[in-house]
């Protein structure tokens, strides 16, 4: 489904990417982690090409993200995006915010987008909160809502860029929960996230970034049940986030 050839990439003298490659399959569930810094967000953001590269390539359901011909809002408006601070329109009702991409991207009636965006609204559990501004829901009700809006869009992947990072703890588990859920269903979905509970629940891979390079690419079995084969940076790393 995504398929990341040699990526490298700049910020001006800064090389923030360099030849990173690796794929996610359909339905796979893959965990991105890696110290602060390391290039996470950037290579998510790549993906769908909310961010350029200047080498490499980038294939999400067999459409090339670096090609000058390819139609990158039709490719973004069919991954989804979830972010560590939800950007859900404040001045907007959930219902609108559910819908306002639906109808503009896709061009889908008001009417069939309510229906899309309520149901998937109900499916994160918060039908009831329609009517709602973002304002007055709490962290973790708003980054169900902007989970239902990405789903609101059919997307064929999804990818999260630490959602649960600015929340408060006791509404971690909310957003896992939905996620392990969407993970559950079959979703294609790639995570930048430190929470290695999720990870053994249901990824598939674990990736693991360090100063712009993808140090660990492997099965979750390898990577959390047989830690001496792993790199001493990686091994580094666990053993910081893993000692609470
Ligand atoms: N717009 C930008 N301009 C210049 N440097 C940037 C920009 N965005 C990120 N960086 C730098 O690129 C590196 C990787 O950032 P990022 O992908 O956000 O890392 P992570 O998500 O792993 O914390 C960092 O050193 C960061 O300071
Ligand atoms: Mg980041």
């Amino acid at each position: 489904m995504i398929e990341i050839n040699k990526i490298s990439k700049w910020y001006g003298d800064f090389q923030v990417l360099t030849d990173c490659s690796t794929r996610i399959n359909k339905g796979e569930v893959v965990v991105v982690c890696g110290p602060s810094g390391s290039g996470k967000s950037t290579l998510i953001k790549c993906v769908n090409a909310l961010e350029p590269f200047q080498q490499g390539d980038i294939i999400v359901d067999g459409i090339s993200v670096a090609d000058p011909k390819t139609n990158l809002p039709k490719l973004r408006s069919r991954v989804g995006m979830v972010f560590q601070h939800f950007e859900l329109f404040p001045h907007l009702s959930i219902t609108e915010n559910l819908t306002l991409a639906q109808m503009k991207v896709m061009g889908r009636s008001k009417e069939e987008a309510s229906q899309k965006g309520l149901a998937y609204l109900d499916r994160v559990g918060l039908k009831a909160h329609a009517h709602k501004f973002p304002g007055q829901l709490s962290g973790g009700q708003q980054q169900r809502v902007a989970i239902a809006r990405a789903l609101s869009m059919d997307p064929i992947a999804m990818l999260f860029d630490e959602p649960t990072s600015a929340l408060d703890p006791e509404m971690v588990n909310e957003v896992l929960d939905v996620m392990v859920e969407l993970a559950q269903e079959g979703m294609t979905m790639m995570c930048v996230t430190h929470e290695m509970g999720f990870a053994r629940r249901v990824a598939n891979r674990v990736i693991f970034m360090d100063k712009g390079q993808i140090v660990e690419d492997c099965a979750k079995e390898a990577f959390f049940g047989n830690v001496e084969a792993r790199s001493e940076r990686a091994q580094q790393f666990l053993s910081k986030i893993l000692q609470h």
